[in-house]
């Protein structure tokens, strides 16, 4: 068995952070999203990955290398141009052909991981494996409709009308005859090549496909507040740990859930969990408060924080009212402006959403 990781695209939905920066790179619970990927493919066994990879493929390259830190092995392959989920199949015949694989797209977040999808679709004599989940917007996703019995009537990317509130989750499993399909298809009203098309393919050609309905939760972080929706329920499955090297003074009260990584220090604090502090961060007279990732040489000063992502090198100092569901990203300062004359001072990059 091989993987596929998807890890192109534009990331539009979580501009201004993806201006800078691929958007399977953004962390949570203060680790990248991709690396969450790569893990979950190690830990069902599968070491040989290839990565498709589109402009932000220098930064990629740089935060991941070879994949030997995670104990596996990665090949990039470019894509040119953002033509679809089913063209980075197409693209990746050369590396793919000759193991059945599974797909797993570098934005994808989900609960208990792939070991046992894995486990079924290698023990079964399938040629596809997907996997659906229960949502409130089904628009938003491919949809599936399934028979009484559990089978697939038909798939459908993105409908106004949705058949059922069946997800296509971003992970899927193939044997070669997907090649047959990803050729075959054209490309959709967006323009794209659809996996869902190809899995439809499949389906009409006779092959077999079968659809796993997940039962734990599962997140596409497209937008800010999905990322910080992953990041609360990533942080709730985190075991906490306090780095040796950390320095927590007396005056500061952590609670059982907070996790403090190397070289952090927090004074005259109060940090409730689940929260994770990040390496060589500062926070003094500060409380942070639940589902908050502080990620590494931060420095927060005189606040109050809660249910928020910030990220590296960035700092927020001295601010009088309580920072809540906010997203901040790399080298950012939020800081009190001058009291005099009154009023409200921004820098802000290009779509930025401010609440005041
Ligand atoms: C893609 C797929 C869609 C799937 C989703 C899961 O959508 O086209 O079928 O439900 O991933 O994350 P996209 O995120 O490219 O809009």
């Amino acid at each position: 068995m091989k993987g596929l990781i998807l890890s192109g695209g534009k990331g539009t939905r979580l501009y201004p952070l993806t201006y800078t920066r691929a958007k399977q790179l953004i962390p949570v619970a203060n680790k990248p999203v991709l690396v969450r990927v790569i893990e979950a493919i190690h830990e069902a066994n599968v070491d040989e990955i290839g990565i498709v990879v589109g402009h932000t493929e220098p930064e990629i390259r740089q935060a991941l290398g070879d994949g030997s830190q995670w104990g596996v092995k990665l090949t990039y392959i470019p894509q040119d141009s953002p033509d679809g989920l089913a063209h980075a199949v197409r693209i990746s015949q050369d590396f793919l052909q000759g193991s059945p694989f599974v797909m797993f797209l570098g934005d994808n977040v989900i609960e208990g991981g792939i070991s046992e999808l894995i486990k079924d679709f290698a023990t079964n004599e399938w040629n596809s494996q997907i996997v659906l989940k229960q949502v409130e917007n089904p628009s938003a996703y491919g949809v599936a409709k399934l028979r009484q019995d559990g089978s697939i009537e038909y798939l459908v990317e993105k409908p106004k009308d949705p058949p059922s509130d069946l997800a296509l989750v971003g992970i899927y499993m193939f044997d070669e005859n997907i090649f047959e399909a990803v050729n075959t298809i054209k490309p959709s009203a967006r323009g794209e090549y659809e996996i869902t098309d190809a899995i439809q393919w499949l389906i009409d050609n006779g092959r077999t496909v079968f659809p796993h309905v997940h039962q734990g939760w599962w997140i596409d972080t497209g937008k800010p507040t999905d990322m910080l929706e992953a990041n609360s329920l990533v942080l709730e499955e985190l075991t906490p740990t306090i780095a040796d090297t950390a320095e927590i003074d007396e005056a500061s009260v952590l609670d059982s859930r907070v996790t403090v990584q190397p070289g952090a220090k927090i004074t005259n604090s109060i940090v409730r969990g689940p929260t994770v502090i990040g390496e060589n961060t500062v926070i003094e007279n500060c409380y942070i408060g639940p589902f908050t990732s502080i990620y590494h040489d931060v420095q927060v000063v005189n606040c109050e924080i809660e249910h928020s992502i910030i990220l590296e090198n960035s700092s927020v100092i001295n601010i009088d009212q309580r920072l809540r569901d906010s997203l901040i990203g790399r080298n950012a300062t939020v800081e009190q402006a001058d009291k005099k004359p009154s009023g409200i001072k921004m820098t802000l990059g290009d779509h930025s959403h401010l609440w005041v």
